[in-house]
């Protein structure tokens, strides 16, 4: 922003001189000396004051001062930048804007909450508003013996529930895992209606407004995937589920139909396997399924130590998954939510391997120990640092940064998607701000 105000001012005071001249008209009522004193006089009107006010008048109708309040705080402190340290983060991380009902960033936003984190129910209540969709992980879809059965009532917190839609409008979508044996589930088509049943109904009991489902990971652990015929009628029950929940009665103070949000894995590689969800599985899901919530994190681990998810990672597989070179993508684009992490991940990279995901309050601690040098590295867009525990053994660290999550931000609004986040109870208060 500085550079671009500076070139404007200069191209102002060049054009300004070159205007010079026309001060310079011969006049015959003044003497010659008075004509230079003029001349004088009108060119440092001309090149000092006419400048001087037309940037500061520029400045004023184009430039946001830096005490703008309606800039989020952390873009006022300066806190979305790659050079940041330690001490800043320590200190900055749990401020954020006055108003936390404000949304920065406009396309749908879903976010997971755990059960076991407590602090995401927290920031849910907080900035309610910045969430279009909420999903808290509570279900999962079992056999036992024979029959089938939906597990995690237990979890469904009411109360929580009942704040949110006081507060917010986001959407309520709690997770549903299928961890159901598949052949059992997928061969029978009483089976899939029963699973189907038993899914709108919790919809309907429960007042949610929709479900994420999330199978296909296990469904290819247990080789669904590799026989056309069983990937197809796995395809096909996420199908019939979708038109089931579009189509079921809802209570007349609703306004839409049950939503359903598919999670799915980004491709291993640009050469697509058969349990990789494709481009072609994308489409043919397209019409019964409101949004693809695509896990773009992890794509390091303890055996291959390095950043959590580079951008151009992230960018390659929304260019394989959308098949971007055909014209359809814009319309598939809009129901991605790209997934952001909000944890990090602490590896070992001396004498061994090892370590693993880490959350806010790990980081800090981290930090606060070891006042590393934090370091952004330009290729995957995140930043990290080292540092050497009591054992001697050296370790990386990479965690989110307001930086990081800001080009993320960017690159979603590139591809008009949205964003999910794993899980807002992992992430510094002041990550929010952005959103
Ligand atoms: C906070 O932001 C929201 C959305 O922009 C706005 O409607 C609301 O009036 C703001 N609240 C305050 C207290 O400024």
């Amino acid at each position: 922003m500085a550079k671009r105000r500076e070139r404007r001012a200069d191209r102002h005071s060049h054009s300004d001189s070159s205007q010079t001249p026309t001060a310079d008209k011969p006049s015959p009522s003044t003497s010659k000396p008075d004509r230079n004193r003029l001349t004088t006089t009108a060119t440092v009107l001309f090149l000092i004051v006419v400048p001087a006010i037309s940037v500061i008048v520029y400045r004023i109708l184009y430039t946001p001062s830096p005490i703008t309040p309606d800039l989020p705080y952390v873009y006022r402190q300066g806190l979305v930048t790659a050079k940041i340290d330690y001490h800043q983060v320590l200190h900055e991380n749990m401020r954020t804007s006055e108003n936390s009902s404000r949304r920065n960033f406009e396309n749908p936003v879903l976010a997971y909450i755990t059960p076991w984190n407590s602090q995401g129910y927290e920031m849910a209540k907080k900035f309610s508003n910045k969430f279009t969709h909420l999903s808290p992980v509570w279900y999962e879809l079992k056999s036992q013996g024979t029959k089938l059965v939906l597990e995690g009532r237990h979890n469904a917190d009411k109360g929580w529930i009942q704040e949110i839609r006081k507060t917010g409008n986001s959407q309520i979508l709690p997770r549903v895992v299928l961890e159901a044996i598949p052949v059992d589930l997928l061969k029978k088509k009483k089976k899939r209606e029963k699973a189907i049943n038993l899914i709108v109904a919790e919809c309907k009991e429960m007042e949610y407004d929709g479900i994420v489902l999330e199978s296909w990971s296990r469904w290819a652990a247990y080789g669904i995937l590799h026989d056309p015929d069983m990937r197809n009628t796995a395809l096909q029950f996420i199908v019939q589920l979708g038109q089931a929940m579009h189509s079921a009665s809802l209570d007349h103070n609703r306004r839409q139909s049950l939503q359903l949000v598919y999670v799915i894995s980004p491709p291993r590689s640009n050469e697509l396997e058969e349990y990789d969800f494709g481009p072609e599985d994308l489409r043919s899901l397209s019409d019964d399924v409101d949004g693809f919530s695509l896990m773009t994190y992890d794509f390091s681990g303890p055996q291959n130590p390095g950043p959590n998810a580079p951008l151009k990672w992230i960018y390659s597989t929304m260019q394989l998954l959308l098949d971007a070179s055909t014209g359809v993508h814009q319309k598939l684009a809009k129901k991605i939510f790209i997934g952001i992490n909000f944890y990090g991940n602490d590896f070992v990279v001396s004498g061994g391997l090892g370590g693993g995901p880490i959350i806010g309050r790990e980081y800090l601690s981290l930090l606060e120990q070891h006042r590393p040098q934090l370091q952004w590295e330009k290729n995957s867009e995140e930043h990290f640092f080292l540092y050497i525990d009591n054992q001697d053994v050296k370790h990386v660290v990479f965690y989110p940064s307001p930086m990081s999550i800001a080009t993320r931000l960017q690159e979603a609004l590139s591809w008009d998607a949205g964003i999910s986040i794993w899980e807002i109870g992992q992430g510094l208060e002041y990550f929010f701000d952005i959103l």
